[in-house]
């Protein structure tokens, strides 16, 4: 059984010819080295490529952070104009001012590191439906979805933002870097995470308020229908 597979497979390589074929006294030939010498070396010469001090990794990773504040100020300032609801404009305005010090402390940092601190803003994650619905959509919301639309934009952008120190953090730890950087990212992940807890927590009194408007655009026999089914 071993003697035909030894056959099968030296007339196999004998007939292909192909580059990395073994002997038939199963020496590796000096082709198949060399292609894995190639390989070995493109691989190291990827890595080479990728090679950046660390120093400098931290600085691409912290001003990523700082880009993504960039663009959360800048939400911020247009949602306290947009929203209608005190609470959440009270709450808002709380988190810039938080957010205005999250960017002064990654810009502190960042420089500390002989970094230079971005001031581009990163694209956030916001879902967005498609046309075909989102047409539909926009012809029958009420202001009061609308709220609760950007409501619910706020807390997606929120916990990015979580997910995103937590991760950074993580890393930071395993990159051994103590001290300053971990304090900043830290500090900045609470404050996410107690907005995040604020909106999900207001929800309830958000939809108190909200619900009449939602109420009144849907027809009453289908509301009357609707308590009959329940
Ligand atoms: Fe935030």
């Amino acid at each position: 059984m071993a003697r035909n597979q030894k056959s099968r497979s030296t007339s196999k390589s004998r007939s292909s010819g192909r580059i990395g074929s073994q002997s038939r006294t199963g020496k590796t030939t000096s082709s198949s080295k060399n292609t894995r010498n190639n390989r070995r070396s493109s691989k190291s010469s990827l890595s080479q490529k990728k090679q950046i001090s660390l120093n400098d990794k931290l600085v691409l990773y912290l001003n990523d952070a700082l880009s993504m504040e960039n663009a959360s100020m800048q939400r911020l300032q247009s949602r306290i104009k947009q929203t209608r609801l005190q609470d959440s404009k009270q709450q808002m305005e709380h988190h810039l001012e938080e957010t205005k010090e999250q960017q002064n402390r990654l810009r502190q940092v960042i420089s500390n590191l002989d970094g230079k601190p971005t001031k581009d803003k990163a694209q956030l994650p916001i879902p967005s439906a498609p046309k075909s619905l989102m047409n539909i959509l926009k012809r029958h919301m009420t202001s009061a979805e609308i709220e609760l639309k950007g409501t619910k934009e706020d807390a997606v952008v929120e916990n990015a933002e979580i997910v995103f120190y937590d991760m950074l953090i993580q890393l930071v730890h395993k990159f051994e870097v103590e001290g300053e950087a971990v304090s900043v990212l830290t500090q900045t992940l609470d404050e996410e995470k107690s907005m995040a807890e604020w909106i999900r927590s207001n929800t309830p009194v958000m939809l108190t308020q909200l619900w009449a408007d939602i109420e009144a655009s849907i027809t009453k026999k289908e509301i009357d229908e609707e308590k009959q089914v329940q």
